[in-house]
């Protein structure tokens, strides 16, 4: 047998239902804060991420799928949306529309991760990104959107939103000095990773998760910003305030992607144990101008549907019971057939689920599969029906019976539909 590959998963109709909830729920918040959908391609040319992502960051250093295609041209996997988006919208032109210009897109994401539960090599995504606009007013929008499709979803358990500024390329550059100087300086106190994050990327070892190098990284310097940046981020937390979003400042959020600037924000739930973030992102003031386009500013993130999914409580309308046909259409012979086939064709075009058998077994097994199916009707059409011109329909639960014609078959059915 061919198994799927390591890190991948399929999603079984068991499961469909709460994956629809969530991109339902996610289109509803979404477009009410004026966001509009944008599909893209999951492989671009492997620059595009080089350039976008940080050459220094993980994913680009040990996660993208690269290949080569026939021509010899080097394309990757996209292992986020952001990336794309921006070439998009630089592509096509899409900063002349009024800004912020806001747009979202969902599908799946590819890194070549360890797998582990709630950490996936394909997996998914809703994005969404506010293009052309740096005020703080819209920093806050964006988190209060966050959160607002998640009080959507009705979660059980609580979820913490933490909030951060990593300054810009005015009080960022001093700082990342400092930081190496002091990591250098406590090497031997680090794990490996940290010490080669260390000269490769030292914001990032702030986030490590390895206890002992904890004190160390307790310890380090925190991050001065300049007046600009701490008047930003003190706006966007009084916009918060304003708007009743609890967010907790914690300098330690660094985010694995390389071009974050000023604010960062992430959401965790601490049901989900190590793989704790359900959606991450921030601004990204410079990167559209880096990848080729105007000097226009941006802010968006990203939410792991895999780990909303396992988050979102069993609801009614998920099980299988209230997804049953409403009844099962049993000919019993071919000639019935011929006449039940076009009615369950009608009353299907009326989004009334019926099923049908095909004549040829016994009306014994037939009803034990429409019991099976968990239908609230049985619609039998034998050759003494078809001689009066008629079918019979039997309520399943109490076993009862009456007769319809064949001519009324059809609207019987989709009342009886309607009515449920
Ligand atoms: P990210 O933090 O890398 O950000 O990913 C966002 C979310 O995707 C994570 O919080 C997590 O829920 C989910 N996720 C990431 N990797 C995996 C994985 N291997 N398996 C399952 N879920 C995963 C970004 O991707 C940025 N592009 C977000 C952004 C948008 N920033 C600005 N705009």
């Amino acid at each position: 047998m061919i198994q799927a590959v390591r890190g991948v998963h399929d999603i079984l109709p068991s499961a469909a239902q709460k994956w629809a909830r969530v991109e339902a729920t996610a289109r509803r918040v979404f477009e009410a804060y004026g966001y509009e959908e944008i599909r893209l391609p999951v492989f671009e040319r492997t620059e595009l991420f080089a350039r976008g992502i940080g050459e220094a960051t993980d994913i680009v250093q040990k996660e993208m799928y690269t290949f080569q295609d026939r021509a010899g041209e080097s394309l990757t996997l996209r292992p986020e949306a952001t990336a794309s988006l921006l070439r998009a919208y630089i592509e096509h032109g899409l900063h002349v529309h009024p800004k912020p210009v806001r747009l979202y897109t969902m599908g799946p994401m590819f890194r070549y991760e360890r797998p582990q539960a709630g950490r996936y090599r394909q997996f998914h995504q809703l994005n969404v990104e506010a293009l052309g606009d740096d005020h703080p007013a819209l920093d806050a929008e964006v988190i209060a959107l966050l959160v607002d499709f998640f009080r959507g979803l009705d979660l059980a358990t609580p979820l913490d939103v933490q909030i951060n500024s990593l300054g810009d390329a005015k009080c960022r550059p001093a700082y990342r000095e400092r930081l190496i100087e002091y990591l250098r300086r406590n090497s031997a106190r680090l794990c490996a990773e940290c010490r080669d994050r260390t000269e490769r990327n030292p914001l990032r070892v702030l986030d490590c998760k390895n206890p002992e190098c904890r004190p160390v990284l307790d310890a380090a310097p925190a991050l001065e910003l300049c007046p600009e940046c701490a008047t930003h981020f003190a706006s966007v937390r009084e916009y918060l305030k304003q708007m009743g979003v609890e967010a907790t400042p914690t300098h330690r959020l660094v985010r694995g992607l390389d071009y974050y600037v000023r604010t960062t924000f992430e959401l965790t739930a601490t049901e989900l144990g190590a793989q704790n973030a359900v959606a991450g992102g921030g601004r990204y003031d410079g990167l559209i101008e880096l990848l080729g386009g105007p000097p226009d500013p941006g802010i968006g993130f990203a939410i792991g549907i895999e780990r909303v999914v396992q988050l979102l409580p069993e609801r009614g309308d998920d099980a299988r019971e209230d997804r049953r046909p409403l009844a099962f259409l049993i000919p019993l012979g071919d000639e019935a057939l011929r006449h039940l086939l076009p009615v369950a064709r009608a009353v299907r075009s009326k989004a009334v689920r019926v099923e049908l058998g095909y004549g040829e077994r016994k009306l014994r097994s037939e009803l034990e599969r429409a019991n099976k199916l968990g239908v609230a009707w049985a619609v039998i059409v034998g050759e003494t029906e078809l001689s009066r011109g008629e079918a019979v329909l039997r309520d399943m639960k109490s076993g009862t019976q009456q007769t319809v014609s064949l001519g009324a078959l059809t609207d019987k059915l989709i009342a009886l539909g309607a009515a449920r």
